[in-house]
């Protein structure tokens, strides 16, 4: 599994290390990095896939309030810019978007910490941070490089994205290295790790501690519930708000963003034998850490 980014295909590019798809330019990650970030942001940290979407509109509706109606007014990919995205067709950059944005922020970025905006460390925004288990991420991402022409909708097969996915060939780059990367930081008071599959076990407590987290007790167990039943994924799904259906790049008729939301969908696609050579690689590079990853519910 060497770095020797054999994948790399046209519209693609290696910033530091990391691969990344025409929507992410290299001047955009270089604005990144300098963006100003201000003390009272929330950044949600994720790879792509671990549910980010689910969390972009708990947060969104926790920082606002329960407001219902705001949610259902405006796509959660307005309310809640993705930093480092820039919109080819619309020229639209998820920087500018946040630039101008009042606050309360809810930024979305996917960047390992290397290239996350510097200011994070210091101007100490709350920073959440969701982790999914990486054979239910990848098996997601495979689907989502297929329907994406943002991916030129990828014509290869599920053992080609899987060695893609565990040499980091993938947009975004490693999931080992970003996971890495943040995972240290969770000690941080600023800072809060969830887990996707702690989210779906129980979406009411781990609702109820992200407005713990973000200062927002005072929003009572009716609100919570109303927040966790309008985000239950079979809401998310119909929610044309949330679901992405208007996303030009996503073919849904392929595979809809919105696609299974379970846990251990991984086994229906995974051959013995790819699940114990992922074991090993995970085993590997990340087993020194003890990441407290569940595959199955
Ligand atoms: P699957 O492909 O396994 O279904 P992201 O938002 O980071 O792109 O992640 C997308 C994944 O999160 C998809 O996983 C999607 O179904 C899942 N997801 C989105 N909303 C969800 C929800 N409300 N509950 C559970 N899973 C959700």
């Amino acid at each position: 599994h060497q770095n020797n980014f054999q994948h790399i295909l046209p519209g693609q590019h290696v910033y530091d290390g990391v691969l990344f798809f025409g929507y992410s330019p290299p001047e955009t990650l270089d604005l990144v990095k300098t963006f100003h970030v201000r003390a009272d942001d929330v950044f949600l940290v994720t790879y792509p896939k671990a549910g980010t979407t689910w969390l972009q509109e708990i947060v969104w509706l926790l920082m606002h309030e329960g407001d219902f109606e705001g949610a259902l007014a405006t796509p959660v990919y307005i309310r809640s810019p993705f930093l480092e995205f820039k919109d080819l067709t619309l020229n639209e950059i998820g920087l500018d978007l946040a630039s101008t944005m009042p606050s309360p922020r809810v930024i979305k970025t996917h960047l390992p910490l290397k290239l996350a905006p510097r200011e994070i460390l210091v101007k100490k925004p709350k920073v959440i941070i969701l982790f999914r288990n990486p054979k239910d991420v990848c098996v997601s991402y495979f689907n989502f490089y297929k329907c994406s022409s943002s991916f030129g909708n990828f014509q290869g097969d599920w053992p080609e994205f899987l060695a893609m996915f565990c040499e980091g060939h993938v947009d975004h780059g490693s999931w080992f290295d970003f996971t890495k990367s943040w995972w240290p930081l969770r000690e941080l008071t600023n800072v809060k790790l969830v887990f996707y599959e702690d989210l779906k076990r129980n979406p009411f407590g781990i609702i109820k501690e992200l407005a713990d987290f973000l200062g927002k007790q005072h929003l009572d167990d009716v609100t919570i519930s109303r927040i966790a039943a309008h985000c239950s994924f079979e809401k998310m799904r119909e929610n044309p708000m949330t679901n992405h259906q208007d996303v030009y790049s996503i073919n849904s008729q392929v595979s809809p963003l919105m696609r299974k939301g379970q846990v251990g969908d991984w086994k229906s696609v995974f051959t013995v034998q790819q699940n114990e050579d992922f074991t090993q690689i995970y085993l590997d590079k990340l087993s020194h850490l003890e990441i407290p990853f569940t595959y199955q519910l």
